[in-house]
């Protein structure tokens, strides 16, 4: 594995380092506080291509590739995990899909405005009775005409409350289970779509994560992403870089609560001394640096599969998303740990990180799903 990072790949990441310093870290505990959605922040890192980092020039994107995604999103997580959060459903979730499945019509009308910041994109797969099973669809989608009419209710859908453009999953063709899931890529404005209640969670509060709601929602079939039936594998093919993106996410939150509590010990020679508290960072150092390395090695195999589409990355995505997640949890329990009491304060960024990590354990498939994903590679079912 090359670990050498290009020039350009330098410079993407010294930018959104930048930018995280700049425009994301200083609005970060407050948006925790209010729940305010990024939307400014977004216009900024839209324009230096953080929104579409890996879409084509022609759509609007910054035609980079998935190593510098990851770096980008890394930094502005260690800013701000919601916004990390945010920025990585948009680049995995919504412009991939769009423009991997979707048809020219369906990329036209949708890429140009999820990379301009126009519109933040939503994913909405998991239902009330469709979390870690995602094959057992509720929402139908009901061909009619040119059309199709889409029912059903979907739930924690990041960027549910702000997005203008989301991806559907849908059953076409109940009979058929998983081979009867279609996907579609759907403008928020259309009749019959709203986003229902904001979801109140734990952390990463300013996703504006919500229900959405689709009621006789009309969406033309030209905007169906790969053929009817084909909608599971969409799903799956998406997540398997959308955990990827995930991985980078928890990296940035991991080496926040590192850093924090190197400063901590550094500054408090009293407990710095301690073999057993130094020993404690160490531990999470050295994790994150693994994290870092899986991260990488599943950016660089979803690269290669963009040149030679035999080459699959959903163990590498899985294991990263895995371990980098666990870490960060770790590196965030150990940062309030040695913080003390201090460190549980509402306004704390221990306080915030912790919070913030535990998701990464959860969402785009949970710890116990990259397993299952894990076992199958090894050739267990
Ligand atoms: N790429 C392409 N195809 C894939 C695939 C992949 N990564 N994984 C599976 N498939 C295909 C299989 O090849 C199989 O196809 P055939 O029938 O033609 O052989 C088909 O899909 C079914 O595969 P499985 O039998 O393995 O599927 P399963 O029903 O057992 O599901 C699972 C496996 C891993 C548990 C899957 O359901 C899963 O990943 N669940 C978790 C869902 C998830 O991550 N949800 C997160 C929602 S998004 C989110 O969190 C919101 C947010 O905004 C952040």
């Amino acid at each position: 594995m090359d670990l050498g990072l290009s020039r350009e790949q330098q410079e993407f990441q010294e930018r959104a380092r930048e930018l995280a310093e700049r425009v994301v870290a200083p609005g970060a505990a407050g948006r925790d506080l209010t729940s305010e959605f990024p939307e400014k922040v977004l216009r900024e890192l839209a324009a230096a291509g953080i929104l579409g980092v890996m879409v084509d020039q022609r759509y609007g994107g910054a035609g980079r590739d998935c190593v510098s995604y990851v770096l980008a999103l890394e930094e502005i997580s260690r800013a701000c995990a919601a916004t990390g959060v945010v920025v990585s459903v948009n680049n995995s979730l919504v412009c991939f899909p769009i423009e991997h499945f979707g048809g020219e019509e369906a990329r036209q009308r949708f890429l140009p405005a999820l990379c301009d910041g126009t519109h933040v994109g939503g994913f909405c797969l998991t239902e009330p009775n469709a979390g870690t099973d995602a094959s057992a669809q509720q929402t139908t989608a009901r061909r009619e005409g040119d059309d199709y009419i889409l029912d059903g209710t979907k739930i924690f859908v990041t960027n549910g409350l702000a997005c203008g453009a989301i991806v559907v999953f849908a059953m076409t063709d109940r009979s058929k289970g998983n081979k009867g899931i279609s996907a579609f890529a759907v403008d928020k404005c259309s009749p019959g779509v709203r986003a229902g209640q904001a979801e109140h969670k734990m952390g990463i509060n300013a996703s504006g994560t919500s229900e959405m709601l689709l009621e006789n929602a009309r969406v033309p079939a030209s905007h169906r992403l790969g053929n009817e039936g084909d909608g599971f594998k969409v799903a799956m093919t998406t997540l398997d870089g959308g955990r990827i993106g995930i991985a980078a996410q928890a990296l940035g939150i991991a080496r926040a609560a590192v850093e924090l509590s190197a400063a901590h010990l550094r500054e408090n020679p009293g407990k710095g001394r301690s073999q057993a508290l130094q020993h404690r960072v160490a531990e999470c150092a050295t994790e994150l640096e693994a994290a870092r390395l899986l991260t990488l090695r599943a950016a660089l195999t979803k690269d290669l599969s963009m040149q030679d589409r035999s080459v699959r990355y959903s163990r590498e995505a899985a294991q990263a998303k895995l371990f980098a997640a666990e870490t960060a949890v770790r590196a965030a329990t150990a940062a309030v740990q040695l913080l003390g009491p201090a460190g549980t304060a509402r306004s704390a960024l221990a306080e915030r990180l912790f919070r913030d990590a535990k998701i990464t354990e959860i969402y785009e498939g949970t710890s116990e799903v990259q397993k299952m994903v894990v076992a199958a590679s090894l050739g267990f079912r």
